[in-house]
């Protein structure tokens, strides 16, 4: 047993679980998005994997690009402070973009860079999040797909991080509060 596995509370979702839903979003997408290609755009680091996975699940041609923008600090709740620290290199002027996220708590990350996206006049934008947490919404933001909602729990592992750790276990679980708190 890895020794991260010592703080977690439970396990949420295990690699086979997560990999079926993502190849079920992947192959929606690829209905959807069919000759439109899409421009996914992650939202780092914590997106990495779920976009390496989602990317390899659709069928049609697409282009990538990453951003990366600050909100959380070390912490555990949102600071409601967005600062852009990578911005795209794509130009997304009348393209179909697909904003492809770890996890939406308050929203206000995700609204914040939807907001920016839509000033570069897109096509279209959705946005793709691995895990939602519905009751920690501080506003009404735009959530198309979602591979799983959960509750308001601190989620770690694949991508998802606790203090930049925790990133690379293959699996989602909840963090212990005591590591936290
Ligand atoms: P929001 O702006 O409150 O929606 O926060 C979104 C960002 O906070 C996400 O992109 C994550 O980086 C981080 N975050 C929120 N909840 C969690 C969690 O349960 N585990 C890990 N990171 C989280
Ligand atoms: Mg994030």
């Amino acid at each position: 047993m890895s020794e991260m596995n010592q703080d977690l509370s439970a396990i949420l979702f295990d690699e086979n679980t997560i990999r079926n839903r993502i190849f079920d979003i992947g192959a929606q997408l690829s209905i959807e998005y069919k000759d439109k290609c899409p421009v996914l755009i992650c939202i780092l680091k914590g997106a990495s994997l779920f976009l390496c996975d989602l990317m390899r699940a659709m069928t049609i041609p697409l282009e990538i690009d990453f951003m990366s923008i600050s909100s959380y600090g070390s912490g555990t709740k949102s600071t409601g402070v967005v600062q852009i620290r990578k911005d795209i290199d794509t130009d997304i002027h009348g393209r179909h973009v697909i904003i492809v996220e770890d996890i939406v708590d308050s929203g206000l990350s995700l609204n914040y860079i939807i907001d920016y996206l839509k000033n570069h006049n897109p096509a279209s934008i959705k946005t793709c999040v691995l895990l939602n947490k519905p009751e920690a919404h501080k506003i009404d933001v735009q959530v198309d797909y979602v591979g799983f909602d959960v509750g308001n729990e601190f989620a770690i592992g694949y991508g998802l991080d606790y203090a930049e750790k925790y990133r690379n276990l293959p699996f989602i679980g909840i963090l212990k509060e005591e590591v936290y708190s």
